[in-house]
């Protein structure tokens, strides 16, 4: 009873307040405030506390879900490319190969010039090369002791290069300092790297003709995909060359959209190192795209940070090693990000993990010959080692 009267009296008090500011138009007042909140219900307060803030705070933690998923209506995709099929058995001849292309054979082979940006992934670039290495002239190699984000790192291939002596004869590698330029935006150090490699290709002795391979550590053209370009007259001048694209290991097979890599015929003051797209062309099923495809842990965290799109790493435990195993072994995403892609009907097939393969045919050889060494690659292996 005696509350009652109590509510009943600001009730009152509000009434009076608010009838007051009806007729003479005066200022917004604390007591006028107060009348405004007696006059909201529970549920009013529960929208205002409650539903509100874990709004806001889900827009900050999903954000970039929020408008990944929205991308298809704000984004066009690109131009599709124009496929070129490939064919390939190991007992169907040059010649017929290059004929069920529309090419002709050519007398010699081209030579081949593969050349890389190295940043860290030393068993990815070993099996690289040994796919590669019956087909290549001149294996060049970059490396610069920073990142493309600017943070320092050891020249990993130097303190390694006893590995790869089986190129030694054949290997141009340079090196350089990083610029370290902090705050700047990291596809400029990148471009900057890119044109360094362009040097050293000349140096390498790359010629008119010649065939060079422009693409990413771990965009691995298959050796026969290469033989067949240095092999076939009247190919495309520039190639891109479709790859399947994997996530941690083969055993997370994404899809098979990766186009970034490309193979030319050098032209002397025109070709240019670059690692976007140059042209509509684009070979089918020419390779492997091993993402994320490291042994240790702390390679996981390394990358993760020098990557180009640093902001990624939006929360700080994105980058506990317990976490990141266990995305690995669920084939989740690392950055709890929503698939990239640009229709509603793929980025709702991508959602989810990964499904786990348990297919090894048709992987790099050097890969099943070693595959005790190199088994967290392979299916049914997702532990990684710590350290
Ligand atoms: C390849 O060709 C050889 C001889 O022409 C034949 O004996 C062999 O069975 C063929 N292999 C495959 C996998 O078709
Ligand atoms: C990077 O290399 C350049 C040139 O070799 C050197 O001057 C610089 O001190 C190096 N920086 C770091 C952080 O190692
Ligand atoms: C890639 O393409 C092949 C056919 O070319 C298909 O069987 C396979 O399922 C595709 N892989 C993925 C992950 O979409």
């Amino acid at each position: 009873m005696m509350s009652d009267g109590g509510y009943k009296k600001t009730d009152d008090i509000c009434e009076d307040v608010c009838g007051q500011e009806v007729m003479g138009g005066a200022p917004l007042n604390m007591s006028r405030l107060r009348c405004i909140m007696r006059g909201l219900d529970l549920k009013v307060y529960l929208l205002l506390f409650i539903i509100v803030p874990t709004v806001v705070l889900g827009i900050y933690v999903h954000g970039q879900k929020i408008t990944y998923f929205l991308r298809p209506l704000w984004e066009k995709p690109p131009k599709p490319f124009h496929e070129i099929p490939h064919y390939y058995h190991e007992n169907v001849s040059m010649e017929n190969l290059c004929r069920l292309h529309g090419w002709a054979i050519r007398e010699s082979p081209r030579r081949v010039f593969d050349a890389v940006l190295f940043n860290n992934e030393v068993d990815i670039l070993t099996i690289r090369w040994k796919e590669l290495e019956p087909y290549v002239t001149q294996f060049v190699l970059l490396e610069v002791n920073s990142t493309f984000t600017g943070i320092p790192k050891p020249l990993y291939f130097a303190n390694h290069r006893e590995h790869f002596k089986f190129v030694e004869q054949r290997l141009t590698y340079g090196t350089i300092g990083g610029r370290f330029k902090k705050g700047e935006n990291p596809f400029v150090e990148e471009a900057y790297q890119r044109v360094v490699l362009d040097k050293l290709l000349g140096i390498a002795g790359i010629m008119d003709d010649d065939l060079l391979i422009m693409s990413d550590v771990d965009e691995i053209p298959s050796g026969h995909t290469i033989n067949l370009l240095r092999w076939c007259a009247d190919t495309p001048p520039v190639l891109h060359l479709r790859l399947k694209n994997y996530l941690y290991s083969f055993e997370f097979p994404v899809d098979n959209k990766s186009w970034r890599a490309s193979v030319h015929q050098y032209k002397a003051g025109k070709t240019r190192y670059a690692h976007y797209r140059q042209t509509d062309d684009i070979l089918s099923d020419a390779g492997w795209h091993c993402s994320f495809c490291f042994r240790h842990i702390s390679e996981f965290i390394f990358k993760m940070k020098a990557y180009s799109h640093y902001d990624r790493v939006r929360f700080k435990y994105y980058l506990d090693p317990k976490r990141i195993q266990d995305v690995i072994c669920k084939g989740a995403n690392l950055f709890d990000m929503l698939p990239e892609e640009y229709t509603f009907k793929d980025i709702i097939g991508k959602l989810g993990p990964i499904p786990h393969s348990f297919s090894a045919v048709h992987l790099p050889a050097h890969l099943l010959n070693n595959a005790e060494k190199y088994k967290y690659l392979l299916p049914g292996n997702c532990n990684r080692e710590s350290g």
